[in-house]
């Protein structure tokens, strides 16, 4: 036992003495160093960093070890005759940063550590964390190993690696900042940011400091495009410059002690936020911003640039603009023609200020008025930043059951997508009371409806609010419900992850899809395929689907349907192909699927909408059919990163009982009830919206055919919406804080024409998109004397025609036509360099521009063919 201890000590005597010698010489009591200090800061952009603006300071620190013993020390640190050299310009100013020159702050230094930072009260923000810069410099260890320092950057993981002797290697990670930080949860919608955080350091054999070189590099960029961002490099150097000199120590028991005559108080060695001081350039009023944008701001600009870049102005300001200065602006005169767009604005901005001032549009009499706040409350679904006091008041505004059906509907769909969003955000989920009670609120709607139409609203709100608490409940709809319940529940069941769809969910959608227990509405049968092969069916699993084609099933469309899907597939993934292809050789009846094809008009198919220079992004339509004329119609927009994809609109159309209109005697098993509807149902940003309702009962038809009504192309769909919302920070070793966001938007006008002659038996539609898209983002750094800053935008209008034509006089012949008319992108990456409090501001602007050609879309070859006949007739 006593050997043991013996041991014990001599172990930790042993270690003791390992640790503390290793630093014997650095900063000795009684001693005072200096050492020369660069830091060199330089932003640019992403793509390019060869032309960069940055800044250089340069200085001479005096550290001197005015008490303590070897593993205890009180440093002096003197920044003495600090220059500012800004590039380009290469001009030396005259900044605050001199207020710092030989003022004396200090640090309470132990084994390496800094563990307390000093100085003087009323000190500017940035110039203090220019200091504690300075003093984390001389923060180091020389025994390899994990550790965790707090400096300038936070709390990091840091990790230390020796190369000899002398030269260590420090690098950090994880570093832990209190600071607001926001994104949203869609991976296309992010920005990501890569960095690293290095530390390079040569002490003397005598253990003391010597050189010291700290590298901080980040790249900040936007998942929607390639190479698309800023990044900025800090490398700090300090090189010991003579040998030391004598200095007067102080007395004192402690440190604190010690201290007491240098009137200096203790602060963290994390950088503190500084918020840049308004001077006119940066600090409008929300009102003056927005008389600024007034032309962009009416209803003729969107669809258009002008109108989704104002968006990004407006909504940064508008987080922070009271519900006074959002009614004056709402109830002046001359911003009638700007009330929509200033409801999309309240809408992106989703605070409790712009909610209330919203709600006081929201009390309505006229049609007109109805549209204003339905508009709101759309943009209110799609808000990145749902605001749970806002959700508790568009519920209990649900919950009032308005008198007009289609707000009542809006209201519905808001409260619900709203919802979706709200779970979705970080510390969230479906169980967070908020969340729970909408979904309570649906679930008990629906029960108590009697009519479809009632029902159909609130499987809309689940199809919106996502919850996988609901997918029994939508299951038993579209098992049980008539067949439109049916396929609504079809539809929302198709919206959820397809992580959620296990061997039962799967049984139950072969159920649908075959038919097995009972009938099912066609619509209903493709959306239950259309599951089936998102979850990546394998071979038996395909095998099975593709039986349909052989079976004796009279419904030749959703046939069709099946073989189209699978031809789409195929085109899309070459596994997907092979493994298709090993089925219909392995069967002889299969072989020749394409007779049993060959009947039919719906089609499925996915083209390329954009790429590189630009973002990527895909077109789906799905196209099924009935009787000659479309019963379900869907044309998805969606941007893709990676694997990874985000829809951001949706249009769909739906139709019924409108064979009769067209039937040329065709022997379709026609599910089709009497009563014929026809209406469009879109969905931004996964949010579906109330549908429009083009007709319903055929009395209507007549009306609306003969009456010429839809002659004029009519707007279905005009809004700006927020994409990208990303706002964080990066606090770098210098004591420099990095602002990084993103902003982006899309401003988008449906608008459409139908044209119908029961006389001709033909019609025609033409449904036009025009799009605007802008991200806007930013890298910057502000300190009391230099401001750093890149901005970097795109822009661009893509449209998108597609126009449909049928001709029923003899066996129906639909041509459609899916066009992109050609677009410019706009590229532009603004760099500036400034020193506030005086005149000095260099700016570069970097603009590219790229051509993207206009293209047609090929559909398929059974389109073309028909696209000739009604070209000849
Ligand atoms: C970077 O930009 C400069 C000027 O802005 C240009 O001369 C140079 O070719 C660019 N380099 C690359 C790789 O694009
Ligand atoms: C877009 O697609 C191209 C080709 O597949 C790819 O090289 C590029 O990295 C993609 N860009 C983005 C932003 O995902
Ligand atoms: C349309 O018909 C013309 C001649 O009748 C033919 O040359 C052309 O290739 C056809 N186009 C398509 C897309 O089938």
């Amino acid at each position: 036992m006593k050997l043991l201890l013996e041991v014990l000590l001599v172990i930790s005597l042993f270690g003791y003495c390992h640790v503390a010698p290793a630093f014997g010489d650095a900063f000795q009591v009684g001693t005072e160093q200096t050492y020369n200090y660069l830091n060199e800061v330089r932003t640019g952009s992403a793509s390019n960093a060869s032309h960069t603006v940055g800044y250089n300071v340069r200085a001479q620190i005096h550290v001197a070890t005015v008490w303590g013993d070897d593993e205890h020390k009180l440093l002096r640190l003197k920044i003495n005759n600090p220059v500012l050299v800004t590039t380009p310009g290469d001009v030396s100013q005259r900044t605050t940063l001199s207020s710092v020159d030989s003022i004396p702050f200090y640090v309470y230094w132990n084994l390496g550590q800094v563990k307390k930072f000093y100085t003087s009260k009323n000190e500017d923000v940035t110039l203090n964390n220019f200091k504690k810069g300075v003093a984390s410099l001389f923060q180091y260890q020389l025994l390899d190993g994990q550790y965790t320092e707090v400096d300038p950057s936070g709390t990091c993981d840091v990790q230390y690696t020796s190369h000899s002797s002398t030269r260590y290697h420090k690098s950090k990670r994880n570093c832990q900042f209190t600071g607001d930080r926001f994104e949203r949860t869609e991976y296309p919608l992010r920005s990501l940011v890569k960095s690293s955080r290095s530390v390079d350091f040569t002490v003397s054999t005598e253990g003391s400091l010597e050189k010291v070189v700290a590298q901080d590099y980040l790249k900040y960029l936007v998942n929607a495009y390639d190479r698309f961002g800023a990044f900025v490099e800090s490398i700090t150097r300090l090189e010991i410059d003579s040998s030391s000199n004598k200095v007067d120590t102080v007395k004192g028991e402690t440190v604190d002690d010690a201290l007491k005559s240098f009137g200096v108080s203790e602060h963290t060695l994390q950088s503190e936020k500084y918020v840049p001081k308004c001077d006119t350039s940066n600090c409008e009023t929300f009102v003056k911003l927005v008389k600024n944008f007034k032309t962009s701001l009416t209803n003729d600009r969107i669809g258009k640039q002008d109108s989704s870049s104002a968006l990004l102005k407006l909504v940064q300001l508008g987080r922070a603009t009271s519900t006074e200065e959002f009614l004056r602006v709402l109830k002046a005169k001359t911003m009638q023609d700007q009330k929509a767009q200033l409801l999309d604005l309240l809408g992106a901005v989703q605070t409790t200020a712009s909610h209330e001032a919203a709600k006081n549009l929201l009390v309505y009499e006229s049609d007109e008025d109805m549209f204003l706040a339905e508009r709101y409350l759309q943009a209110l679904a799609v808000g990145s930043r749902p605001n749970k006091a806002v959700i508790e008041d568009v519920l209990a505004m649900a919950e009032n059951k308005p008198t007009d059906p289609r707000y009542y509907d809006t209201l519905v769909q808001t409260v619900a997508s709203m919802g979706h969003r709200y779970a979705k955000l970080p510390g969230n989920s479906y169980d967070t009371d908020v969340v729970d009670k909408v979904q309570n609120y649906l679930i008990r709607q629906l029960n108590s409806c009697s009519k479809d139409k009632c029902k159909q609203r609130f499987i809309r709100g689940l199809h919106n609010l996502k919850s996988p608490k609901t997918l029994d409940a939508l299951v038993k709809l579209a098992l049980e419900g008539s067949s439109k319940v049916s396929v609504s529940a079809m539809k929302a069941l198709r919206s959820f992850s397809v992580f959620l769809w296990n061997d039962d969910f799967r049984a139950t959608f072969e159920d649908i899809f075959f038919q097995v227990s009972k009938k099912f509405d066609s619509s209903a049968r493709a959306l239950a395929l259309d599951i089936l092969l998102d979850i990546k069916p394998d071979f038996e699993e395909l095998t099975h689907l593709v039986q349909l084609l052989k079976s004796n099933d009279k419904a030749y469309e959703v046939k069709q349907y099946l073989l189209q899907k699978l031809r789409m597939q195929a085109d899309r993934c070459p596994d997907f192909a092979e493994m298709l292809q090993r089925i219909i050789q392995n069967d002889p009846k299969l072989n020749n699927y394409h007779v049993i094809g060959a009947k039919g008009l719906s089609t499925a198919l996915t083209r390329t909408y954009s790429t590189v220079p630009s973002f990527n992004a895909s077109l789906e339509s799905l196209q099924e059919m009935s009787g000659g004329v479309l019963k379900r119609g869907v044309v998805d927009l969606a941007l893709e990163v990676g694997e990874e994809k985000f829809s951001m609109f949706t249009l769909g159309l739906f139709a019924g009982g409108l064979s009769s209109f067209v039937s040329s005697g065709d022997s379709e098993d026609n599910e089709d009830d009497s009563e014929s509807i026809a209406g469009m149902e879109l969905s931004v940003q996964g949010s579906v919206l109330r549908p429009l309702i083009f007709f319903d009962g055929k009395g209507e038809l007549m009306g609306h055919v003969w009456s010429g009504t839809a002659s004029e192309p009519t707007p279905a769909y005009q809004a700006t919406t927020l994409l990208q919302d990303n706002e964080e920070i990066f606090p770098l070793q210098n004591g420099g804080i990095v602002k990084l966001s993103t902003l982006g938007s899309i401003s988008i006008d449906l608008n459409g024409q139908v044209t119908m002659s029961l006389w001709g038996r033909n019609a025609h539609s033409k449904v036009e998109q025009n799009t605007a898209i802008a991200v806007a983002g930013r890298l910057s750094l502000d300190t009391a004397f230099v401001s750093l800053a890149v901005d970097f935008d795109v822009r661009q209008e893509p449209q998108l025609h597609l126009t449909s034509d049928l001709d029923f006089s003899s066996d129906p012949v639909l041509c459609m036509q899916l066009m992109q008319p050609s677009s410019i992108l706009n590229k532009k990456v603004v760099k500036a360099v400034s020193v506030p409090g005086t005149k000095y501001r260099k700016v570069q602007t970097t603009k590219v521009t790229h051509k993207v050609p206009g293209c047609t879309h090929a559909l398929n070859q059974k389109n073309n063919d028909m696209c000739n006949l009604t070209a000849k007739s």
